[in-house]
């Protein structure tokens, strides 16, 4: 087989192996040498997907993503609690299935449907700043990811939900990413789940998180009353095909799944912003005048808004890997390898890479605008919210409601660094490891 295809230079296994508990430890730090080694592109071993290809190489990455991507499935999820529960939502399905699920749900996130969320968004916004705490040594990673929750809660349900509903849906979303994490780093830990119990333990939580989402659609489909709420938008849908609406269980999965890939998304890459424009007088002054002279519903439509926005996505890309698996054999510039292959795609290295941005890692919104000062639509090597059919289908709502809450923080606040660094802490997600800044209300 080695023959046959021509697989990029990289690590053989025993190499592979022996940098393992390098990868577990700090991935990013041992991604970077790789790709440094061996020009972007390499090919390593891994346990349970056998001989891999890491890129960050724009050009095959938009091949894989977009170019040829009927020839790249999603990865198994090999979490049996996730695939449980959320296994048949759109985040996870392939083909015909996705095809069918993202034709349904696309809709509601089309800037006209999610215009119609936009008095929710800013007012649960509003509250929950109001309720911020002030000081000088507060972590605002907690405080952004339940900002994010709290938004995605009431664009879903525009209900007077209490909040200690809210709070148990939070705190499940939390229990299960801390699985997640262990199960995917330690999957020997796996073999004791049958002891601990603590898989189990985990499914039986969210049995009741499927029930309480039950009880919300029955309550909802006897209710003749508009909501003005991503729920509505989802039981109007109807499948092309069959002129029908989703089955109970499948709406509940989409509902979740909302909720799992919107939330944490966007709570960490706010906390990164926050932390990147409080160590930046500049970009800080010129966003403090452009709040000035703009109206917070107005601030999604801010190039300059938009432009520290995307450059801390780019510095701080929420998906900073992802994986496809290849379905029939394929070859992408001189490399060949065969169906099975899983692609790793190196979001957070082609983001940093000084072959593609100059100066890489110098925080500067202004590359993402054109001398006019608009945002420029031709920027290239840029993936933070993935590329091709598949990208992600809330890019619009995370756009508009990270603006928004930019503009209520500073408008409300004064935000300053105490010099702390955040610590990458790259799990499933890129999360910040505690981000500690002073608030001040202004
Ligand atoms: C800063 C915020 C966000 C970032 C950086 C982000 C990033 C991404 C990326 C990179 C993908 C593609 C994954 C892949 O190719 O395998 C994706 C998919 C997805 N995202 Fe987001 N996302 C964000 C916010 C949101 C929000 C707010 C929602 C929903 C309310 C959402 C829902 C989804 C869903 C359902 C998918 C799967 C789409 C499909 O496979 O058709 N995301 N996201």
């Amino acid at each position: 087989m080695s023959n046959k295809y021509h697989f990029p230079a990289g690590n053989t296994m025993l190499q592979s192996l022996a940098g393992s508990f390098k990868l577990i430890k700090d991935p990013i730090g041992y991604l970077s040498i790789e790709m440094e080694k061996f020009s972007g592109t390499y090919s390593g071993f891994m346990p349970d997907k056998g001989r891999v290809i890491v890129t960050q190489n724009s050009d095959f990455v938009n091949y894989v993503l977009r170019e040829n991507h009927t020839n790249y499935k999603k990865a198994k999820l090999d979490t049996d609690v996730v695939a449980k529960q959320l296994g048949t939502s759109l985040l996870f399905v392939n083909r015909d299935d996705w095809r069918r699920q993202r034709r349904l749900i696309q809709p509601a996130f089309h800037h006209a449907s999610i215009h119609k969320l936009y008095e929710t968004v800013i007012s649960t916004i509003n509250t929950q700043i109001a309720n911020f705490p002030q000081g000088e040594q507060i972590d605002v990673y907690p405080l952004m990811r339940k900002l994010s929750f709290s938004v995605l809660i009431n664009s879903l349900f525009n209900i007077d939900m209490s909040s200690q509903m809210t709070d148990e849906l939070f705190r499940a979303f939390v229990e299960l990413q801390a699985f997640m994490t262990k199960d995917v780093l330690q999957p020997f830990r796996r073999l004791l789940y049958p002891l601990t119990g603590e898989e189990k333990k985990l499914i039986k939580q969210w049995d009741g998180i499927r029930d309480m989402l039950r009880g919300i659609v029955a309550l909802r489909r006897a209710d003749e009353t508009g909501h003005n709420d991503l729920l509505d938008m989802l039981l109007n849908a109807r499948y092309e095909d069959t002129g029908q609406g989703m089955s109970e269980e499948q709406l509940i999965s989409e509902l979740l799944i909302l909720l799992f890939a919107g939330h944490e998304t966007t709570g960490s890459t706010l906390s990164w912003l926050l932390y990147l424009i409080a160590s930046n007088h500049q970009v800080y002054e010129k966003l403090m005048s452009t709040i000035e002279k703009t109206d917070m519903l107005d601030s999604p439509r801010d190039s300059y808004i938009n432009a520290i926005i995307n450059e801390g996505m780019r510095l701080y890309p929420s998906v900073w890997i992802n994986e496809r698996v290849a379905l029939q054999d394929d070859q992408f510039g001189g490399f060949s390898f065969p169906a099975g292959t899983s692609i790793l795609t190196y979001i957070y290295g082609m983001h940093r890479s000084e072959s593609y941005w100059e100066n890489a890692s110098a925080f500067n919104p202004e590359r993402f605008l054109t001398p006019e000062g608009v945002i420029d639509k031709n920027i290239k090597n840029y993936f933070p919210f993935g590329a091709g059919p598949r990208m992600c289908v809330g890019n619009n709502f995370a756009m508009a409601e990270m603006a928004f809450v930019l503009h209520a923080i500073f408008k409300t606040f004064h935000i300053s660094t105490t010099g702390a660094t955040p610590k990458e802490w790259p799990l499933l997600t890129l999360r910040p490891h505690e981000v500690i800044l002073e608030i001040k209300k202004r």
